[in-house]
């Protein structure tokens, strides 16, 4: 194992460097993450222990996946921290390209994926997992991964990476990540440190909404629209600012599920003040502890 992170800021060097260390029989693992790493992004690259010989990760915020009105510019920003955290957890390899290497003036190749993502976030922000496919490939693509870690707070994100890995023969294998979540069941997130004080109060009522639907599916209520209608009382009791979309779907396909006669997913996106939080869990039947998509691709 390298002792310091090594630093790659190019394509070109990325691919050089994972050329030679496929050349030498090893196993690359990677998280791809946009930087202003927490313990979730941490726990990923602990997942790769096992799957692979040297652990990468790339910190790129995607310009192609954020809309003209969305948080692109202020996104946080943090490398150097990211860069000791990363150093803490074995990882040894950091891609960290610039916007201008990773896409050329004269790009325009794009990944579409299909329905499934146009659901849900893809319905509220269009063409963002366009861009989260297609920086997805293009980091497949330069750092030769075999293995790759996606966490599963962005549900959507990591099913519609498996439809593109499954539909393109990408020779990837997938592995993903629960939520890690605060004490008071808060999903970590980046965008966390947008809130005030008073708005992170606020957002608890999110996971408290979302284990009021999950304890009401496992003790036996089936009917979707009561559980939703539950689920929402919790989040307007406690001024959450605006609910986009609160929805009980199959955790596979992603259609709405009619009744909770099986498995299935919450998934919502609320705005606590100017921040857009999403969150998800597995309910009803086979729902706690589940591995949620697993690895099935
Ligand atoms: O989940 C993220 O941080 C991003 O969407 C990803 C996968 C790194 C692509 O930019």
């Amino acid at each position: 194992m390298r002792k310091t992170i090594e630093i790659i800021r190019s394509p070109a060097a990325m691919m050089a460097c994972s050329a030679e260390l496929k050349a030498k029989g090893m196993r690359l693992g990677l998280v791809p993450t946009m930087g202003c790493l927490h313990d979730g992004h941490l726990s990923l690259i602990r997942l790769l222990d096992g799957h692979c010989d040297v652990k990468m990760a790339s910190i790129f915020v995607n310009p192609t996946q954020f809309g003209p009105n969305e948080d692109f510019q202020k996104y946080p920003r943090s490398e150097a921290r990211d860069l000791r955290l990363l150093e803490s957890v074995g990882c040894e390899i950091a891609y960290c390209p610039s916007a201008a290497d990773v896409y050329a003036d004269d790009f325009t190749s794009f990944v579409e994926v299909g329905p499934i993502a146009d659901r849900l976030c893809g319905h509220f922000r269009p063409g963002h997992f366009r861009g989260v496919a297609t920086i997805v490939l293009k980091l497949f693509n330069a750092t030769r991964c075999d293995a790759a870690v996606f966490g599963l707070k962005d549900y959507q994100q990591a099913v519609v990476i498996r439809r593109m890995v499954k539909d393109l023969d990408l020779n990837v294998e997938l592995l993903f990540g629960e939520t890690a979540r605060e004490a008071d069941g808060l999903a970590m997130s980046s965008r966390n440190s947008y809130l005030s004080q008073e708005e992170r109060q606020r957002a608890a009522a999110i996971p408290q909404a979302l284990e009021t639907a999950r304890t009401m599916a496992e003790k036996g209520e089936s009917n979707v629209e009561r559980i939703i209608y539950s689920a929402r009382n919790v989040l307007l009791n406690s001024q959450i600012d605006s609910i986009q979309y609160l929805e009980i779907v199959d955790p596979e396909s992603l259609e709405p599920l009619p009744k909770i006669d099986r498995c299935g997913l919450i998934v919502l996106a609320v705005y606590v003040g100017k921040t857009r939080l999403i969150d998800n869990v597995l309910i009803g039947p086979a729902g706690r502890g589940k591995p949620l998509i697993a690895n099935i691709v």
